[in-house]
């Protein structure tokens, strides 16, 4: 396998997770860092070893020697940034949300085609131990037909109008940040709903602080989603079926749980630790598919990440979430 040289684009709280996952990985190297400040961009290379350090986007896409770039900038930023590095040649896994709507998440995707490039958005949930538990249990059967979904993240951010959570410019919106767990949530394991309805609380900067959302599906099928930044439940789903239900969840300290609970027989709970919280398997697919020549993976393939923006584009009318600088 080749080794594979990583730049880092826009080194804040969630750029630092990733690395220490990359870290995990021996064909992987953080050879690179852009950072609108030069400095951040020095510290996080001493941090990580990085061979250079950048104090722009515009030189870290344009290293020749870079193969792969991560971008964790904030959301209303993803586009530009993902266009800049394919511009350059580069191959692309990009934080979620993949961008603001699915206009943009289009072009992106055009771009990478028209350049045969990769492109992937940086789904945690389709890598880890306890989706895959859950997956397999609901597959082979033994719960039954799936009513219901209940699907909720919630954590009290404090509010600060320029935090990129609560500041419009830069996409803040509970749904986008932490509401798109529920969403993915119910798509993977519900498929794409036939209505859908959702109503919003909002910040005083006008950003979108809480958001319940119900999905329905032509069979009967529904889902409830709850996000919000002013309450704290946990983060999880349970889903309710025919012969029992299946609880999925994680905590603060990233552990994963996996409670079964079919009807006449006991509980049993499967709990998960991984590495790094288990970032790490995001960066080994990409270099799988690079490995393989191929644009996307079949993990998270591209067509799941446009049925979960145009969900999100649906809810976010229904709910009357809006940016104005961006829609
Ligand atoms: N997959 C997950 O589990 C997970 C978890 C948390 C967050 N995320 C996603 O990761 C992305 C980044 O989140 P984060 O929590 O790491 O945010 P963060 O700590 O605020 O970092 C974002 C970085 O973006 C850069 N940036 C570029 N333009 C900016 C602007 N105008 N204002 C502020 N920052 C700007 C900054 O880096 P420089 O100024 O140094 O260039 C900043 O450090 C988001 O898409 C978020 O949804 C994913």
């Amino acid at each position: 396998m080749k080794k594979f040289k990583w730049g880092i684009l826009a080194p804040g709280k969630m750029a630092v997770k990733f690395s220490r996952g990359i870290q995990l990985l021996e064909n992987a190297e953080i050879y690179s860092v852009g950072s609108r400040d030069i400095q951040r961009a020095k510290i996080f290379a001493e941090e990580f070893g990085c061979k250079k350090y950048y104090g722009s986007y515009e030189e870290l896409a344009a290293d020749p020697d870079v193969d792969v770039i991560y971008i964790a900038s904030p959301h209303s930023y993803h586009r530009e940034h993902t266009l800049l590095c394919l511009s350059n040649g580069k191959n692309v896994i990009c934080e979620k949300a993949f961008a603001m709507n699915c206009s943009e998440v289009s072009q992106m995707i055009s771009d990478a085609k028209k350049r045969k490039l990769f492109l992937m958005e940086a789904l945690w949930p389709p890598f880890q131990p306890f989706y895959k538990k859950a997956s397999e249990i609901i597959e082979s059967g033994v719960l039954g037909k799936i009513y219901h979904l209940h699907g909720y993240f919630t954590f009290i951010a404090p509010y600060d109008p320029l935090d990129r959570k609560f500041n419009l410019s830069l996409g803040g919106s509970s749904l986008l940040d932490i509401g798109i767990y529920p969403v993915i949530d119910a798509l993977t394991f519900m498929g794409v709903p036939d209505d859908v309805k959702a109503s919003a609380a909002f910040s005083p900067t006008g950003s979108e602080e809480s958001v319940s959302v119900i999905f329905r599906y032509k069979d009967g099928r529904m889902a409830t989603l709850y996000s919000s930044f002013k309450t704290s439940i946990g983060i999880g789903c349970e889903i309710i079926c025919e012969k029992g239900n299946i609880t999925v969840s994680r905590g603060r300290d990233m552990n994963q749980r996996v409670l079964l609970e079919l009807h006449g027989s006991e509980k049993q709970e499967f709990v998960f630790s991984p590495p790094a919280m288990g970032y790490h398997w995001e960066a080994e697919e990409v270099m799988k598919c690079l490995d393989d020549n191929r644009t996307q993976s079949q993990v998270v393939p591209i067509s799941f990440s446009v049925n979960l923006i145009k969900t999100l584009d649906r809810i976010r009318e229904e709910a009357g979430i809006i940016f104005p600088d961006i829609d």
